[in-house]
């Protein structure tokens, strides 16, 4: 995928990740092209969010913390826990007010592509799902495998394999699980009554 397809001012900014980050982006956004012609979603959209989603990745918790404090993002204690979630936030404050973006598919798709929400918007679920199905993902943990084969035909049906396996990865290690996920994953339940 060519970073020229691009807004310049993005392309800079995904100049300064790591070479590591821009590699993962990049997989993802071929996924995200993959996901969004098999479903008819709007890909301009998903390529752009897809590429955004990890530009404040780099950041520790606590200049995370800074960055949101200088965006004006209001912290709930459940991000604090986890500090590191706020990256997705941060990033979509970034698209708002620093790079003018005013697709608000975009900046939810942005915000939310870690923890997920319940009644994701369809480039939200794209994004979402081709961030995880980053085809080194897949081979570091063959589970994702589930989620990969449910994806071309239903997105609600992948994002919640998903939510499965992270919230029993999260449980296994005993690390604290965002109300979002849990959130997501009961909306979809109840939603489509799998
Ligand atoms: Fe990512």
């Amino acid at each position: 995928m060519k970073l020229d397809n691009l807004p310049k001012l993005i392309q800079s900014e995904l100049l300064k990740l790591p070479e590591s980050l821009l590699a993962h982006i990049q997989r993802a956004r071929c996924v995200g092209k993959e996901i969004s012609s098999m479903h008819g979603i709007d890909f301009f959209s998903v390529d752009l969010a897809i590429a955004t989603h990890d530009l404040a990745k780099n950041l520790n918790g606590k200049e995370l913390i800074d960055g949101c404090k200088k965006m004006c993002i209001e912290i709930s204690s459940d991000y604090l826990l986890v500090p590191k979630l706020l990256h997705g936030p941060l990033a979509a404050a970034w698209l708002k007010y620093k790079f003018g973006v005013s697709d608000e598919y975009v900046i939810d798709a942005v915000k939310y592509h870690t923890t997920g929400y319940p009644n994701m918007n369809p480039v939200a679920k794209v994004v979402f799902l081709a961030d995880k199905l980053d085809k080194e993902k897949i081979k570091r943990n063959p589970k994702l495998e589930k989620v990969l084969s449910v994806v071309e035909t239903d997105l609600d049906g992948a994002i919640l394999a998903y939510m499965n396996i992270l919230i029993e990865s999260l449980v296994d290690q005993n690390f604290i699980i965002h109300p979002y996920s849990i959130a997501c994953r009961n909306y979809l339940l109840q939603k489509n009554e799998f």
